[in-house]
């Protein structure tokens, strides 16, 4: 809460590096503590897969992308590396790359380096330091270009920043983010962006295949146990910041893939009746109960196209990797 009674002074904003500009919408970052005691209430209980990502669940998730297990991360970059120019081929010259979720500056830089006279780079996140941090890396290696950095909620509407050149919008998204989304959120998420892109703007997105389980499921549970020292931080990092006392041994990290719908299934499953508090309040778990985290749905090319075409695009590319396990989908905007 900001508390205003003793002062009216602001502080001063940081100063940022040459080239960069920062947009904020001041999303409100909602409490982890009311957001676990909500999750926790439902009869089907949850905890929101975004609160993975404290500083210690980032360092885990990048140590997840090095796993020999997890191929999407480095499929999805050999793309983006191999395919470039006919990725900017797609997109054209005069592009303002627009891309949704600050992650590595890694993807983007690919794109960006193989575009025609591209005129800026939009980044979008809620995390306003990382946001800063990787708009200025893109913006000291890239002299000339804008970048506007918006700090916002990329899944609700919002205004994006004008640039002092005429730029065509172009939305990235790679990471198969959007497979984290149940189907319909995905299609709200395409659409609503299609009015915000240019008429002749395209989006790129990155998206998981479906594959056969033996590839899947080693993937989002491997032999190491990164992926479930991962989801079993969000309980860790619940007893540190939300006054939990969960007994992180009496979890376990369950997965299952339907190779069917595509969807895998992230769950932790409590190992025996047992009850833990959450910032005073108290919850019981049955013998063998899932609390779900996360989804991440995979989806069949002419899949992931009929979902672009119900919210507005025309798919006009897609580019997949050698053994099959990945796709970057080029979607033009109407
Ligand atoms: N976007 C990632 C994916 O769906 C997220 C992820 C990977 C994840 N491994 C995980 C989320 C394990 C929770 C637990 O591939």
């Amino acid at each position: 809460m900001n508390d205003l009674s003793g002062t009216f002074s602001m502080p001063a904003p940081a100063p940022l590096a040459p080239g960069v500009t920062l947009h904020d919408f001041a999303p409100i970052q909602e409490s982890f503590a009311e957001a676990l005691v909500k999750g926790l209430s439902q009869p089907s209980k949850a905890i929101p897969a975004r609160f993975l990502y404290d500083e210690h669940g980032s360092r885990l998730f990048d140590r997840i992308c090095e796993l020999p297990e997890y191929y999407p991360t480095r499929t999805e970059l050999s793309i983006l590396r191999d395919r470039a120019a006919e990725i900017a081929t797609v997109i054209g010259p005069h592009a303002a790359l627009v891309e949704f979720g600050a992650g590595s500056s890694q993807k983007a830089r690919l794109v960006l380096d193989a575009l025609d006279v591209p005129v800026a780079y939009v980044p979008i996140d809620v995390s306003r330091a990382h946001l800063i941090q990787l708009a200025e890396e893109i913006a000291a290696d890239h002299p000339g270009l804008e970048v506007a950095a918006v700090c916002a909620d990329y899944t609700q509407p919002l205004e994006l920043p004008e640039f002092t050149q005429r730029a065509r919008r172009v939305g990235f998204f790679p990471g198969s983010t959007i497979g984290n989304l149940p189907r319909e959120e995905a299609r709200a998420f395409l659409s609503a962006w299609a009015g915000q892109l240019s008429g002749d703007g395209v989006m790129i997105v990155g998206v998981d295949l479906k594959k056969p389980i033996e590839i899947v499921l080693p993937a989002y549970d491997d032999a190491q146990g990164v992926t479930a020292a991962f989801s079993l931080n969000v309980l860790a990092r619940a007893n540190r910041e939300a006054a939990a006392d969960f007994d992180l041994a009496s979890f376990r990290h369950h997965v299952t893939y339907d190779p069917a719908s595509g969807q895998v299934a992230i769950h932790l499953e409590s190992l025996r009746d047992q009850q833990a508090s959450v910032a005073g309040r108290t919850f019981r778990f049955a013998k063998g109960e899932l609390v779900h985290v996360e989804d991440s749905n995979k989806y069949a090319v002419e899949e992931f196209q009929a979902l672009a075409r119900e919210a507005g695009y025309t798919p006009e590319a897609v580019w997949i990797d050698p053994k099959g396990l990945f796709s970057v989908h080029a979607l033009r905007v109407g």
